[in-house]
This record gives C-alpha cells, sequence and structure tokens, in this order.
C-alpha cells in the first residue's frame, strides 16, 4: 500500500530512460550511472525524503549539492510559487516587478556589514561572473587570486576561478590575470596580492574539495591583505550560504565582511534556480553610468523571486542555521567516533554544521560507500575537486530520527566495506 502510493509512473513513459539519456542528453553520464548500479527514476521528493519511480524511498543526506537547505517542496516556498504563477510567470522587463526588489531587500538586510545591492541571476557560476566584472570594472585593475582547492563553477570567467585541471584543461586559454595560491596559506596570499589585484576571491569554507575548514585567522587576514591592497574580497558563499555552516552566512563565524558575497543553490528555496551577488553600494556605483552594462533577461523574474523570498522566511522562521548547528554537533560527533573506529578507511571526519566530509584513506573507498549506500535508501555525494571525500550535507530540517536513522546506515555499510578497503 505504501509503495502503491509512492509510485509515480503510470507506466505509458520511456521504459528506456536510460537509453534516451545516452542517446539525447550524455552518454557519459548514463555509463557512469549504470556502473554504479544507479539507474533508478527519481520522481518525488518531499522535505528530506525522496522516492523513484518503482516507489523506493531514500533518505537524503546531500541535499542536491546543498540546494535543499529547506529540503524537498518546503510548503511555503511552493505556495508562494504557486501564488506568483496565479499571476505573473516572466517579467515584462519595461516595468517595476515587486518580488525582484522586495528580495534585494531582504538580502539586504539579511547579509552582514554594508552588502546592499543584488544582481540576481539564476546559477552560481553566473554570480560569481558577475563579482569578477563588478571587481575589474570597479577597481580598474585585472588581476584575480584565488585558491587552490577553490570551485567557483564552470562557466568561462568563473571557471578561470576554479582551480581543478581536469575542470579547465579543455577550455584554455581562460581569462588573463589569474593566479591560484594554496588556500589557508595568509603568506602565499600577501605574496601574490599586488597594485594589479582588482580581486581576492576565495570560499568561506572549501565545499567541492571535502569541507576544507580554514584556521579561524585566515578570513580576518585576507580581510586584511584585501583592505591594505585596494582589492576587492569576494566571499563565495553558494554552497556555505543560509544556514548550511550553523551561521546563516559563513563569514559570520570569523565576523568578516566581503565588499561581494556570491549566493545561489538553496537561495532558491529548492524549487527554483537562483542566483545572487550582493554588493557594497559604493562599488555598485558602476552601474549608475549603464544600468544595463550587465544583465540577464530572465534573472530576478517573479517566480524565482517569490521562491527566493519565501526561502529567507523560511530560514529565518525554521532558524534553519541553529538547527544546523545542534544537528551538525551530534552528527559530527557520531563520524568522528566512527572514523576513529574504522582507522583503515576514514583518515578523518570534517565539519561545520551540515557540511560534513568523510575522508577515505583509498581513493576508491568514498565511491564504494556511496553506491552500497545509494542500495540501501540513502543519498550522499562526492566532491568534485577530491573524490576522496564524501559530502553529507542533508536538509537543515530533516528530522533527527531521519538523519539518526541515515548516519547508522552509513556506519553499517563502513563497517561492511572495511575488509574489502583493507585488503585493496
Ligand atoms: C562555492 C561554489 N561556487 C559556485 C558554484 C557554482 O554554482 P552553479 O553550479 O550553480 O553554477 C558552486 C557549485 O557547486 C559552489 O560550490
Amino acid at each position: 500500500m505504501w509503495e502503491q502510493e509512492n509510485r509515480c509512473s503510470d507506466g505509458s513513459r520511456s521504459n528506456d530512460l536510460l537509453g534516451d539519456l545516452e542517446r539525447y542528453v550524455n552518454p557519459g553520464r548514463a555509463r557512469v550511472y549504470r556502473l554504479m548500479g544507479m539507474t533508478n527514476i527519481e520522481c518525488r521528493g518531499e522535505g528530506s525524503r525522496v522516492f523513484d519511480e518503482e516507489g523506493n524511498e531514500f533518505i537524503d543526506l546531500c541535499a542536491g549539492y546543498a540546494v535543499l537547505n529547506m529540503g524537498h517542496r518546503h510548503p511555503t516556498v511552493v505556495g508562494a510559487v504557486s501564488e506568483q504563477l496565479q499571476h505573473m510567470g516572466l517579467a515584462t522587463k519595461t516595468m517595476l516587478s515587486r518580488p525582484e526588489v522586495e528580495l534585494a531587500r531582504e538580502l539586504a538586510e539579511l547579509t552582514p556589514g554594508d552588502l546592499q545591492r543584488s544582481f540576481l541571476c539564476a546559477s552560481g557560476a553566473e554570480a560569481v561572473e558577475v563579482a569578477l566584472k563588478v571587481a575589474r570594472m570597479f577597481t580598474e585593475r585585472e588581476g584575480v587570486v584565488a585558491a587552490e582547492g577553490g570551485f567557483h563553477g564552470k562557466t568561462l570567467g568563473a571557471l578561470s576561478a576554479t582551480s581543478k585541471g581536469m575542470y579547465r584543461d579543455a577550455f584554455g586559454p581562460l581569462l588573463p590575470g589569474f593566479t591560484h595560491v594554496p588556500y589557508n596559506d595568509l603568506d602565499a596570499l600577501e605574496e601574490a596580492v599586488d597594485e594589479n589585484t582588482a580581486a581576492v576571491i576565495v570560499e568561506a569554507i572549501q565545499g567541492e574539495s571535502g569541507v576544507v575548514i580554514p584556521d579561524a585567522d585566515y578570513l580576518p587576514g585576507v580581510r586584511r591583505i584585501c583592505d591594505d591592497s585596494g582589492a576587492l574580497l569576494v566571499l563565495d558563499e553558494v554552497q556555505t550560504g543560509l544556514g548550511r555552516t550553523g551561521e546563516n552566512f559563513a563569514c559570520e563565524h570569523s565576523g568578516v565582511v566581503p565588499d561581494i558575497m556570491t549566493l545561489a543553490k538553496s537561495l532558491g528555496g529548492g524549487v527554483i534556480p537562483l542566483g545572487a551577488a550582493i554588493v557594497r553600494p559604493d562599488i555598485f556605483q558602476i552601474f549608475d553610468e549603464n544600468p544595463w552594462i550587465h544583465s540577464s533577461t530572465t534573472g530576478g523574474n517573479p517566480v524565482a523571486a517569490s521562491a527566493g523570498l519565501a526561502a529567507l522566511r523560511v530560514l529565518q522562521e525554521e532558524d534553519l542555521a541553529r538547527q544546523a548547528r545542534d544537528k551538525g554537533g551530534w552528527a559530527l560527533q557520531y563520524l568522528q567516533d566512527m572514523a576513529e573506529e574504522f582507522p583503515e578507511v576514514l583518515s578523518h571526519v570534517d565539519g561545520r554544521g551540515l557540511l560534513i566530509g568523510l575522508h577515505f584513506e583509498n581513493p576508491s573507498g568514498g565511491i564504494m560507500v556511496l553506491t552500497e549506500l545509494f542500495q540501501r535508501g540513502v543519498l550522499v555525494v562526492p566532491s568534485l575537486m577530491n573524490w576522496t571525500v564524501m559530502r553529507i550535507a542533508p536538509p537543515l530540517n530533516i528530522p533527527d530520527e531521519d538523519l539518526r536513522a541515515g548516519l547508522e546506515l552509513v556506519r553499517d555499510v563502513v563497517a561492511d566495506v572495511a575488509p574489502q578497503l583493507r585488503d585493496m
């Protein structure tokens, strides 16, 4: 009966979706899904649960790479978007649009310091593009210093800041003027930043590198180096923002306020793609002369902006940052105890809030655990910049019992694969 209720296919649709993915979308992705035995077709999400077309149920411990801080189909977000759709979909761009302006005002109120003007777009990479363009235009300088292991997206500008060769090599030459220095190394940063540096762009905690948390003095040091040199500080909070690490924004752990903050992922409330670059007003003055020097036809559209407004309401009403802090506290302890129990499998577990990285000794360990967990009904993800780290980043409002059940299954699987990994 339960299974029946959760089926969402009437059987009339293509029964060879994997073949169609291979033929019409991306054969490489189809191959990977097949290899990993992950060919299920998802069709319904609810809170921290996901269902496939066969009615199988999964506990979501990855939240679509931190896109679902509010969980799947949060009723406040779905309600706001449905309500907006009763009136208007995309904007004409000939008049004022209330949701866009109201979302920008809310972002100005919620973000720290004097971050005030928002450029709205649809993705993290687009938000990073805005930050880089604004920094170059405002400072009239060319250089950008980014961090090794940093991930900022895959459009050409954002990719120039992203450090991993595997994503960059085929597309060169990328933008000139970009250098990368080791993360969490203030001496290296100081040496790289000079009078031609327009911006330093870093993540407050590196997400795709496998949850790399810098020393407490790192971000304040980065702020000082930027202030001394006149470079702008761009903090990329696309992954760490909106409660994920136990504060609304990860920079709040150190009290550092950037000149530009980038947001995306959960800003759309897990329902609509939405990104934003939030900029100090004096820097944004560069738009005064030509307000369309950078623009996006659909950026800040009423549907996405109403999702964003609802997402910010949920963030505050449910105090998602506190939930991440509380649940992240005991989850991290549980997983660190597990790492001590299986030192041959895991070198360590690190995290802040509900952004947790399991660092495997063997590069294959993470993928083995991930695929086995999938078979047992738990979703986790690897890290794009470091495949030896598996990430746990559930919806922040996941019920305690779901999180606990998911983590117990993680432990069961680690225990089960330990003998295999020991012999590899
Ligand atoms: C820190 C950070 N910046 C930027 C991006 C790119 O975002 P998007 O995939 O929405 O372009 C990501 C994506 O994972 C990210 O983690």
